[in-house]
């Protein structure tokens, strides 16, 4: 099977890559579905830019800081090599926030999903040069992710920053905050683990607030929006966002028991 794509025959490519490399390369929306997948993807594939050095840490790296997304439950105790509360982020974009977070808070086990191949060659990349222990990544669908590798009341809390605001109205259904995903990933939170989301655009804002607010197993932990707490670093496109005049609002969640 010819598996080679127009992203991986980039000059000075290695000729033969490994089937997971050929699989991380391989565009996100042909990532393979499990199965009953019916969900409308909060993505869409982008032949993005990749920086020969975000390449080659997916074809050498990948194996090392990876876990390959399966239809079954994810022993996260094996996964991490330690038993440790587990936060799951949902688009890490390209890692920054990922690796500062995760290693201001080293008793913590770091679980990042993205789909998009710079960001995943670009976080592997920190995490070897870091030596960070905690941190994992996940090339595949977030909501395929969570319904299928995480188990009920497992997470210590989940990071949500900055999701695409998919600010048509037309494209309003691609966005990731929606109540039957809400519902499912707050199934995935332990009670007392938290659910803390960021976005720059205020319409969403308003709703993650109603979404988030009308989830039994969900509790607001202020009145409405949050201050950014002190373990969130800005992000990238916060920082694009604020440059553009936007303001920014944090929400932060508890799982009810
Ligand atoms: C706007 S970027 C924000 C990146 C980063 N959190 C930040 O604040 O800089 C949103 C990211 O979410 C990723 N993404 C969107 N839907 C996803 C999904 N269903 N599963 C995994 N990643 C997803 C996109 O590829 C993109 O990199």
């Amino acid at each position: 099977m010819n598996t080679s794509t127009p992203e991986s025959q980039g000059a000075g490519a290695p000729a033969a890559l490994s089937d997971a490399t050929q699989a991380a390369l391989r565009p996100a929306d042909q990532a393979p579905h499990s199965p009953g997948a019916t969900h409308i993807r909060s993505f869409v594939h982008r032949r993005g830019h990749i920086t020969q050095s975000q390449r080659e840490a997916l074809e050498t790296l990948l194996d090392k800081w990876s876990i390959p997304y399966a239809d079954r439950r994810l022993d996260l105790a094996a996964a991490f090599g330690r038993e440790a509360p587990t936060i799951l982020e949902i688009g890490f974009g390209m890692g920054e926030t990922t690796q500062k977070i995760a290693q201001a808070r080293p008793d913590d086990n770091f679980l990042g999903i993205e789909v998009f191949n710079a960001g995943v060659g670009s976080l592997l990349r920190r995490i070897e040069e870091s030596g960070l222990q905690n941190l994992r990544i996940v090339q595949h669908d977030a909501v395929e992710v969570v319904r299928d590798m995480i188990a009920p009341d497992t997470l210590a809390g989940v990071h949500i920053y900055f999701p695409d605001p998919w600010p048509k109205k037309r494209h309003h259904k691609r966005r990731l905050i929606q109540p039957p995903f809400v519902s499912l990933l707050a199934s995935r939170i332990k009670p007392g683990g938290y659910l803390h989301c960021a976005t720059d655009w205020q319409d969403y804002a308003v709703q993650m607030l109603e979404v988030l607010g009308a989830e039994p197993l969900l509790r607001n932990t202020v009145a409405d929006y949050a201050p950014r707490p002190e373990y969130r670093p800005q992000t990238k496109f916060e920082t694009r966002g604020l440059r553009l005049g936007h303001g920014v609002w944090d929400l932060i969640f508890q799982r009810t028991a």
